[in-house]
């Protein structure tokens, strides 16, 4: 079987890449990462790129006249490398809907919240400050709109009277680098189907 290709996006520490490059390897998974690009030029995940011998780029938006730019300049490296599916793993920018249109159900995102509660910047803090009882993350289909996609999987953590933001954060990480890796497989293995908003996990 031909390996599938996948993308990731990042903008920072990368654990979420590490989780799915960590699935890949220790399953033997017919899935290549043929390239991460950053947005920032120190973000961790390129180190941690590096170490794995994966491809990785920075492409910064500054180095752009305009956000189309920096969009083509993404999306070139993606097609350049052979990407079917792009994975956002911590990018932290919204793709215009240009590019989300050219890559129709190709495109998954991590939130840490537990959509469509909490959109947006800083979701754990949005659910602690809420007062939820119940939080967690999602992974869904990115499409024109801000965490507002086809849902693919969640997974849900309690909150405690005692969390601060890093606590309720780091266990809903957990959670995070289950269900990421977990969507990856699922899309590569052409498993899921979407009618209307609802996401259908075909059987095995
Ligand atoms: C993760 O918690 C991810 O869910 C979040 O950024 C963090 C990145 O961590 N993403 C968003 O908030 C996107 N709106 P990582 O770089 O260690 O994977």
């Amino acid at each position: 079987m031909t390996n599938k290709k996948i993308g990731v996006l990042v903008s920072g520490r990368g654990s979420n890449f590490q989780a799915v490059l960590d699935k890949i390897r220790n399953e033997k998974l017919p899935i290549e990462i043929a390239v991460v690009i950053s947005d920032s030029a120190d973000a961790y995940a390129l180190k941690r790129a590096e170490q794995a011998g994966i491809p990785h780029t920075a492409i910064v938006r500054h180095d752009y006249r305009d956000k189309a730019s920096f969009e083509e300049a993404i999306d070139s490296r993606l097609r350049e490398a052979g990407v079917e599916l792009v994975v956002l793993a911590g990018f932290m920018r919204i793709l215009s809907a240009d590019f989300v249109n050219r890559w129709p159900q190709a495109i998954i995102n991590i939130h840490p919240a537990l959509l469509p509660a909490f959109k947006g910047l800083d979701a754990q803090g949005q659910a602690l400050k809420y007062g939820v009882k119940i939080a967690g993350c999602t992974v869904h289909f990115v499409d024109a709109g801000m965490d507002s996609g086809p849902i693919i999987l969640q997974s849900a953590v309690p909150v405690y009277d005692e969390d601060t933001h890093d606590t309720l954060a780091a266990r809903i990480l957990v959670q995070e680098h289950t269900i990421l890796p977990e969507a990856v497989k699922l899309w590569c293995e052409g498993r899921l189907e979407v009618r209307d908003r609802r996401v259908k996990i075909r059987k095995e």
